[in-house]
């Protein structure tokens, strides 16, 4: 085997011990068992090897393709596209910080900054201690409460710099730290464990149904012609505000109504297309 990137001959991944081994063969044939076609079980078992080394090794993924009667190069082309795959060995805690455009605007940006400062790691560098690896992370559907740090994959919502540097400061000391919404956080492992898709029967786990917030079901409600104290759909073009607070409105949204183009472009009307091409 030849390891393409360096032109240097690579040795065989090495086998999991054998007690690893038999307790990872027993619960990928349950992760197996839940699909028709045993490769589609890919992404749960790339998270199930994660959850023994805390990423994604060579063994591992050969480990993959063994259970599934694949080529390691068609798992490796898989764990090499999704970036909750990790393929390198990284902190206990993954503080991702969105800096997509809403996020980042709203501070996103700020925070990235002033935690590589702190931290005095930079984008997927993880601190001398083990404890935290930074990363910048896309938009995670969490606009609404932007700017968004995710540790772990479960939300701290309306951060700001100091609270960030907080948060990663009790991650490091080994304080408690509560997310904003979902289940109790836990370590990179344990989550990856659950993304493989066991029950994660932790206290408080069960109960934290998620689901979207309040600021989210506002738009919801909005689209639905519900009331919402307080709601006012401001029209981008310029005509009065309407108050959402009462039901009655006559369309769902500014967005919902239909606008003619020519009225957002006067200088290029356009109208529906004839059989004519008109
Ligand atoms: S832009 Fe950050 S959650 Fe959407």
């Amino acid at each position: 085997m030849t390891d393409v990137s360096l032109g240097m001959p690579q040795l065989p991944a090495p086998d999991y011990p054998a007690d690893v081994r038999a307790r990872l063969e027993a619960d990928a044939r349950e992760v197996i068992a839940r699909y028709p076609d045993s490769r589609s079980a890919l992404l749960p078992l790339l998270h199930l090897v994660q959850s023994e080394e805390g990423y994604v090794t060579r063994t591992g993924m050969r480990f993959c393709a063994e259970m599934l009667d694949l080529t390691t190069a068609e798992v490796t082309a898989v764990a090499t596209f999704y970036t909750m795959y990790r393929r390198k060995p990284s902190g206990d805690y993954q503080v991702g910080v969105c800096t997509n455009t809403l996020c980042a605007v709203m501070g996103g940006d700020a925070i990235f900054a002033e935690l590589q400062e702190h931290l005095g790691v930079g984008n997927d560098e993880t601190t001398p201690d083990g404890k935290v690896t930074l990363e910048h992370i896309e938009c995670n559907a969490a606009c609404d409460f932007a700017p968004v740090v995710m540790v772990n994959w479960e939300f701290f919502d309306n951060q700001t710099p100091e609270s960030a540097k907080r948060l990663v400061d009790d991650l490091r000391a080994g304080r408690p730290v509560a997310p904003t919404r979902g289940a109790p956080l836990c370590t990179y492992k344990e989550t990856a464990r659950i993304l493989a898709g066991f029950p994660d029967e932790r206290p408080g786990a069960v109960e934290a149904t998620g689901g979207a917030g309040p600021a989210s079901l506002v738009g919801l409600k909005l689209a639905k012609g519900e009331a919402v104290p307080g709601a006012r759909v401001v029209h981008p073009r310029g005509e009065p505000a309407e108050d959402r607070s009462m039901p009655g409105s006559e369309h769902l949204s500014s967005h919902d109504a239909p606008q003619a183009t020519s009225a957002s472009d006067p200088q290029h009307p356009s109208g529906p297309v004839t059989e004519e091409g008109e």
